[in-house]
């Protein structure tokens, strides 16, 4: 037994309830690794568990001794990953009320439920009977019983019928089967293995999991997909309808978020949105943003902005420059709230500090738009200092010093700084920038090491036309270029002022001399790429697509656009026009 665990202590427990009563709680990923004390192991298990209906997550029971109280085991009907019970020494396990398992994360990659291993080596008891009284369904995943030295008979548990995916059953030992009321054995031919009793006219709606107690899709014991407010469904109401008259997806009222199996009108404290379902952090290619007191994940533009601290502030208190031993802290950032120090030594009162021989810029803070300056010090919040392998300072996205004066001096190698107007970038008008013994700016054009000829007279960072202040013609991104791709390039664009932006993906691409599109979205393309609805290019006509009141359903004439289908014809989801 290991004494290390990751994850369980520092997981919050949180077993929290929504508007409609249900005890959620999350499971754990610890696999076999448990607690040294058996007590505080136990104690674990019971505050996780105890009350909780819903497992969002793998519910793990390990090493809990002979003579516990397991019974608050009973509360769980659903869980959403993997069960595992292993190295246990109890008699029975009380799983009476589980009805479903998920699937939707397993154990080794393959079992959804897993039972190995519970008996005592040395002693005479362990594991006898299995009290999984209602499991009806396994959607995904294996089953594994193996090495459970007191559990007799397992033949007689229909393992087939209950699990959804039946490629992996392995060793199964060792059994005794509980009183299994195992739905599908029973039913008409039909129903496609759930029913509530043996005719055709007693098959379970097709959303349902695990068997019913009527047709309905409000009869089903639990659901396939989504639980929404007690039917059970194939999606949840979508965040956007179709609205037949303006061609457009709007907002749908009627919304609802997926969290786990559910449809919730509201994702729980801590869930941010994203897209249709509730989750617990955005995407890396996404940031949080509140709207409407909506906690929500949207795509960043280009890239996603990222406060770190600066030198002297939080976890860089102790710092006192930059250099390699933290300079990784300092990666994607794009606000630094506090100091920049980058000093090669700075005799009397720092140490020698190292910056990577072999970096010959300060790319690393490519990202960087803001310096906050807020604990200066020495009043300084931007200090490059004797860096001899630094040729150019490459800060491209820089817009802001907020506070601060700016040191960057005996450099020997540095160009390009004599370009750089440092008052832009202030906003006090006490702030300050003292540049001095850097390359002499006649070497440098000598070297030309000079700015791009497509940076506009305002100066650059560097080389390269993605250093500029200013373009001087057109900009693609953070790049300068010559012009926009009107009529050639793979990627077609128009020109918004000065900037070059793409054209929609649905626009086709115009070949002679005209334009692909005439501005953004698919309702600017000069012609569609596929078909078209309304003034907007779609990639196909609407195909039941979520209306208000319906789905809706067209279908495309000889000219590519498409056209609502008669009433009549798209009865029963089905389009015929
Ligand atoms: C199992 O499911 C049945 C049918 O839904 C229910 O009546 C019963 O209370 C459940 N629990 C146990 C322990 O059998
Ligand atoms: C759906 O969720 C409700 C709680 O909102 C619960 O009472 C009901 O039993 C659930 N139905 C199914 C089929 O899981
Ligand atoms: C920096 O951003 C890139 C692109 O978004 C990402 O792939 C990378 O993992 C990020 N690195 C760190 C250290 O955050
Ligand atoms: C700089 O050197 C370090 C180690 O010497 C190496 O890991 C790193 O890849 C190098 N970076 C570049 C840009 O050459
Ligand atoms: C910077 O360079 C000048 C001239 O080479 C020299 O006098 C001065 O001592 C240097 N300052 C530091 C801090 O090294
Ligand atoms: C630098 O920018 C400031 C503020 O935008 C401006 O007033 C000043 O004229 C600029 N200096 C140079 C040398 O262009
Ligand atoms: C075009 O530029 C204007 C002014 O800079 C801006 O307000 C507008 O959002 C831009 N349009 C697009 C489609 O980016
Ligand atoms: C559509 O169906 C209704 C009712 O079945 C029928 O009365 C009507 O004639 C049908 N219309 C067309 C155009 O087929």
């Amino acid at each position: 037994m290991k004494a290390c665990r990751c994850g369980l202590e520092k997981n919050v427990i949180s077993l929290f309830h929504f508007f409609f009563l249900f005890a959620v709680c999350t499971g754990t990923e610890n696999k076999l690794s448990t607690l040294s004390d058996l007590d505080q192991q136990y104690r674990t298990l019971r505050k996780y568990y105890e009350n909780c209906e819903v497992v969002m997550g793998n519910l793990e029971i390990t090493s809990i001794d002979r003579s516990r109280d397991l019974s608050f085991l009973r509360s769980i009907r659903e869980v959403t990953g993997y069960v595992l019970v292993a190295l246990n020494q109890f008699e029975y396990l009380p799983l009476e009320n589980l009805r479903i398992i998920r699937g939707t994360r397993l154990y080794e990659d393959r079992y959804a439920l897993a039972i190995f291993l519970n008996y005592r080596r040395d002693g005479n008891f362990g594991l006898r009977q299995l009290g999984l009284k209602n499991l009806t369904e396994i959607l995904n995943g294996g089953v594994y019983v193996d090495q459970n030295k007191f559990l007799c008979h397992a033949d007689s548990i229909h393992w087939q019928d209950i699990m959804k995916n039946k490629m992996h059953i392995s060793l199964i030992l060792s059994l005794i089967s509980g009183s299994f009321s195992v739905t599908k054995t029973v039913c008409a031919e039909q129903c496609d293995g759930r029913c509530f009793g043996p005719y055709v006219s007693d098959c379970c709606h097709r959303e349902c999991a695990g068997g019913c107690s009527g047709p309905k899709d409000t009869d089903c014991f639990a659901c396939t997909n989504f639980n929404d407010s007690g039917a059970c469904v194939t999606q949840c109401p979508q965040p956007f309808v179709y609205n037949p008259t303006t061609f457009q997806l709007e907002h749908n009222p009627r919304a609802k978020y997926t969290y786990g199996a559910f449809c919730v009108k509201k994702c729980p404290h801590n869930f941010v949105v994203d897209h249709s379902s509730c989750v617990r952090a955005c995407p890396s290619n996404k940031m949080e943003v509140e709207e409407n007191r909506i906690k929500m994940c949207i795509p960043c533009t280009d890239i996603c902005p990222k406060a770190c601290d600066g030198i002297g502030t939080a976890s860089l208190q102790t710092a006192q420059t930059v250099d390699s031993s933290n300079i990784d802290r300092f990666i994607n950032c794009t606000k630094i709230n506090g100091n920049l120090h980058v000093i090669l030594c700075f005799p009397g009162f720092l140490n020698i500090q190292s910056w990577p021989e072999n970096m010959t810029d300060l790319s690393v803070f490519s990202n960087l738009a803001t310096i906050g300056g807020r604990s200066l010090y020495s009043g300084i919040s931007l200090l490059v200092l004797k860096q001899q392998w630094i040729s150019s300072l490459k800060l491209q996205s820089l817009g802001e010093i907020s506070a601060g004066n700016v040191y960057v001096t005996n450099n020997s190698q540095l160009c390009y700084y004599n370009t750089v107007n440092w008052t832009r970038l202030f906003r006090t008008s006490t702030q300050k920038a003292l540049i001095r013994n850097n390359r002499d700016p006649k070497e440098c054009i000598l070297d030309r090491m000079i700015c791009d000829p497509l940076c506009s007279d305002a100066g650059c960072w560097g080389p390269g036309p993605d250093q500029c202040f200013s373009c001087r013609f057109f900009s693609r991104g953070r790049t300068c270029v010559e012009s926009c791709n009107l009529h050639e390039g793979d990627v077609r664009e128009f020109a918004n002022g000065s900037v070059c932006l793409e054209c929609d993906a649905q626009c086709e691409v115009v070949d002679d001399d005209g334009l692909t599109c005439t501005g953004p979205g698919p309702d600017h393309c000069v012609k569609c790429l596929h078909f078209k609805d309304g003034p907007n290019c779609v990639e196909k006509c609407p195909d039941g697509l979520q209306g208000a009141n319906s789905f809706i359903f067209k279908y495309a004439e000889a000219n590519n656009e498409c056209h609502p289908c008669h009433v009549n014809c798209t009865q029963g989801y089905e389009r015929i026009c």
